[in-house]
C-alpha cells in the first residue's frame, strides 16, 4: 500500500498548531537554520540570507505537494510566529516507511513543545498515512534528540545502523526507530 497523497493537514495539539510554512516565516526559518546551538549536531546546507530561507520554504512546500513527505511549521496557538518545524520525509512507498526531522528555536526548548508536536505527528503518520515504521537519524552526542525520541517510544536500531551507516562520514550517526503497533 503506498502512502496516500494529501495536501498538508493542519494538526492541533493542546498548545500548538502544526501547519504549512509560509513565505512570511522566512526570518524565523533563517534564524533556525543559522543558530549555532540549534545546529550543533545538524549538518545543513547553507542558508546565507532570508532569500535563501524563502527558497527553502518553497522547496519544502513542493515536497509536500509531490507527496515526498510532510513538513510542518510549529506555532503556539496564541502566537502565529513559527517557533520550529517537524517533518516526515524520505517516504518509501515499497515499505511504507518514513524518516523524522525536528528543530526548535532555543527560547522554546525544554518546555515539552517538541514532545507534544512529535506525539501528534506520530499519530498522524501511523493512523492516517499508515506508515509501518518511522526512523530518526541523529548525531550520537545529540542528547536532546535522543532523549526526546526515547521518551516517545523510539528505540535504537542497531540492525539498521549496520546496514545503512556504511560511509565513514556518517559513523557518528545513530538511528532510532518506532514501529506502528496497530
Ligand atoms: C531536540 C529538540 C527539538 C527538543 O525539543 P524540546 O521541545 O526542547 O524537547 P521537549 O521539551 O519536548 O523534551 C521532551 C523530552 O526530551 C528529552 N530532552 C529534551 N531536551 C533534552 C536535553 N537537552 N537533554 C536530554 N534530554 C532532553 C527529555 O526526555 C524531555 O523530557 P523531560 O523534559 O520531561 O525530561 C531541541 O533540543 C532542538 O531543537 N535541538 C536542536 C535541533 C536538533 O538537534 N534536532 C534534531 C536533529 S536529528
Amino acid at each position: 500500500m503506498s502512502i496516500p497523497a494529501t495536501t498538508l493537514p493542519e494538526l492541533i495539539t493542546s498548545r500548538l498548531i502544526l501547519n504549512q510554512v509560509q513565505i512570511e516565516d522566512a526570518p524565523q526559518v533563517f534564524i533556525l537554520r543559522n543558530d549555532k546551538l540549534v545546529n550543533k549536531y545538524v549538518d545543513l546546507p547553507e542558508t546565507p540570507d532570508e532569500a535563501a530561507a524563502a527558497n527553502f520554504i518553497h522547496k519544502v512546500n513542493d515536497y509536500n505537494l509531490q507527496n515526498k513527505g510532510r513538513y510542518w511549521a510549529i506555532r503556539l496557538k496564541d502566537n502565529p510566529q513559527l517557533i520550529g518545524s517537524i517533518c516526515l520525509w524520505n517516504f518509501d512507498d515499497n515499505t511504507n516507511t518514513a524518516e523524522l526531522g525536528f528543530t526548535l528555536l532555543t527560547d522554546y526548548w525544554r518546555k515539552g513543545y517538541m514532545q507534544e508536536a512529535l506525539q501528534c505527528v506520530l499519530q498522524y503518520g501511523f493512523d492516517d498515512l499508515h506508515l509501518t515504521k518511522i526512523d530518526g537519524w541523529t548525531h550520537q552526542l545529540n542528547e536532546a534528540s535522543i532523549g526526546l525520541m526515547e521518551k516517545v517510544g523510539f528505540t535504537r536500531n542497531f540492525e539498521l545502523e549496520k546496514q545503512a551507516i556504511v560511509d565513514e562520514s556518517e559513523k557518528h550517526m545513530v538511528i532510532y526507530t518506532i514501529l506502528n503497533q496497530h
